[in-house]
């Protein structure tokens, strides 16, 4: 399957938007293309009492994708809003991470790209020992870091980057959320600087805060052209092309 796994320095720094805007970008230019968010928690019941994830939600709207794909998107759909394997075990599930796996090959048949939010960060535990690098390197995918513009991101992402390096993960870039360009000073400067001379990879993206996005209203309301503008979108599909 040929796609990119987007990992993030931490939980809440953007994956689901990082996500979403790859996915309305490659959509726009009439690629066919899949989002997959394999384990969700924090899932909330709707109105037919279906647990459902909003991140799942989210995604599907941004590549326009139907309702009726919900279960190749979104595998596993927790109501804690704990690391996967500990809401399913407060739960009583057992998560089945060979069937995850195949559900997201399932999606990677059925699309020409597949874009893959994991949870958390890079060693979020999925289930028992098997973290998020383990899905990364058993989908054998290339992986994306976000990150945030501020204080603490030298240390968080240039960690996640090691890690990654360690587990034979190749990464092809970072993507900083939440980028300010009007109010970025010394801090958020030096922070991409470091960042790259650190970690040696490429920052891919500066993405900007936009009051048109939102994942809990699953508001997608101008995030391809922002992803045109502000992430290297031919870079990320060549990064795409080389997966097996
Ligand atoms: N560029 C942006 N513009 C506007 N809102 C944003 C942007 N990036 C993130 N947000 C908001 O910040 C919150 C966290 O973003 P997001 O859900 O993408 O993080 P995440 O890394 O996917 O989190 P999780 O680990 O829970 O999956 C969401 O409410 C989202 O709507
Ligand atoms: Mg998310």
């Amino acid at each position: 399957m040929q796609g990119i796994f987007i990992t993030a320095t931490d939980t809440e720094v953007g994956k689901t938007v990082i996500t979403g805007a790859i996915a309305a970008a490659l959509k726009a230019r009439g690629l066919n293309i899949g989002v997959v968010k394999p384990l969700a928690s924090g899932g909330f019941t709707d109105n037919n009492g279906q647990l459902v994830a909003e991140d799942a939600t989210f995604l599907m709207k941004a590549a326009g994708i139907n309702e009726d794909k919900r279960a190749l998107v979104n595998t596993v759909c927790l109501q804690l809003a704990l690391t996967p394997a500990v809401a399913a075990v407060q739960a009583g599930i057992t998560i089945d991470m060979p069937e995850v796996i195949s559900n997201c090959r399932l999606a990677g048949n059925e699309f020409d790209r597949v874009i893959i939010e994991g949870v958390g960060g890079i060693t979020a535990p999925l289930w028992e020992d098997y973290l998020v690098a383990d899905m990364i390197v058993e989908l054998n995918l290339p992986a994306i870091i976000v990150a945030r513009p501020n204080l603490g991101t030298i240390n968080h992402t240039v960690l996640t980057a090691e890690y990654a390096k360690q587990r034979g993960i190749k990464v092809a870039g970072i993507i900083i959320n939440k980028w300010d360009e009007q109010n970025a000073g010394v801090l958020e400067h030096s922070n991409i600087a470091y960042i790259e001379r650190l970690t040696k990879l490429p920052i891919l993206g500066k993405f900007p805060a936009s009051e048109t996005i939102s994942v809990p209203d699953a508001r997608v309301e101008g995030l391809a052209e922002l992803a045109e503008k502000y992430i290297d979108i031919d870079r990320l599909i060549k990064a795409m092309e080389v997966s097996v």
